[in-house]
């Protein structure tokens, strides 16, 4: 399975190596990368899609890649997250923002917004002085347990999606024998 993080300063890209690590011990296939435009989920069973969030939206590369793999996206099962800093007054199973317009085209198996990281060491001068304007001290509100109870959530669903998918061939194939069967029997009498 393919996960697409976006990150400017690598909060989130941890995030996106937190899920891919507790897929990985699920026994799932994992490949982690940018949204960047060859990174192409045809070939992917699943995919999970994140985002940093910067002045309320999402980075501009994630809308891009969402944009241009939007169709094969809608054909497999996915999952959203998104990463920010700023106060909400709903749940973080709600999206909000960018992530509403995803949620909405993609109908995900599962949407979380986690905590990010402010760490004044890594900003440019320009957002260093937007945090300051702000008032937001350096912090790290990212959990790892609660993002790889997350995953675990997706591996379970996988397996879920697995089994169901190999019931349906095994009973195709079955079902296709007994038809088989039934014709043979038909041709003898
Ligand atoms: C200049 C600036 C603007 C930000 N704007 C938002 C915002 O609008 N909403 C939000 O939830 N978080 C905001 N954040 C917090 C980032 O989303 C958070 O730091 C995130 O962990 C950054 O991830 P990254 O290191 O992967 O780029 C902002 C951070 C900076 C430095």
């Amino acid at each position: 399975m393919l996960v697409v993080v976006a990150s400017r300063h690598g909060a989130t890209s941890e995030l996106g190596e937190w899920i891919c690590g507790t897929l990985r011990d699920g026994g799932h296939q994992v490949a982690l990368t940018r949204p960047v435009p060859g990174a192409d989920p045809q070939g992917a069973d699943a995919v999970v899609l994140g985002s940093a969030t910067y002045a309320k939206r999402w980075l501009g590369d994630a809308n891009s890649w969402f944009a241009h793999y939007r169709e094969a996206l809608v054909e497999r099962p996915t999952w959203v997250f998104d990463s920010g800093m700023a106060p909400r007054s709903v749940g973080d199973d709600v999206p909000l923002g960018d992530a509403v317009r995803v949620v909405d085209a993609l109908g995900p198996r599962g949407f979380r917004h986690f905590g990010g990281r402010i760490d004044r060491a890594l900003l440019s001068r320009a957002e260093r002085a937007i945090v300051g304007a702000l008032r937001k001290p350096d912090d790290d509100g990212r959990s790892r347990p609660e993002v790889e109870a997350w995953a675990r959530e997706i591996d379970l669903e996988l397996g879920g999606l697995l089994t169901g998918a190999l019931g349906g061939a095994l009973g195709g194939a079955l079902g296709a024998g007994a038809a088989t069967r039934d014709r043979g029997a038909i041709a003898r009498d």
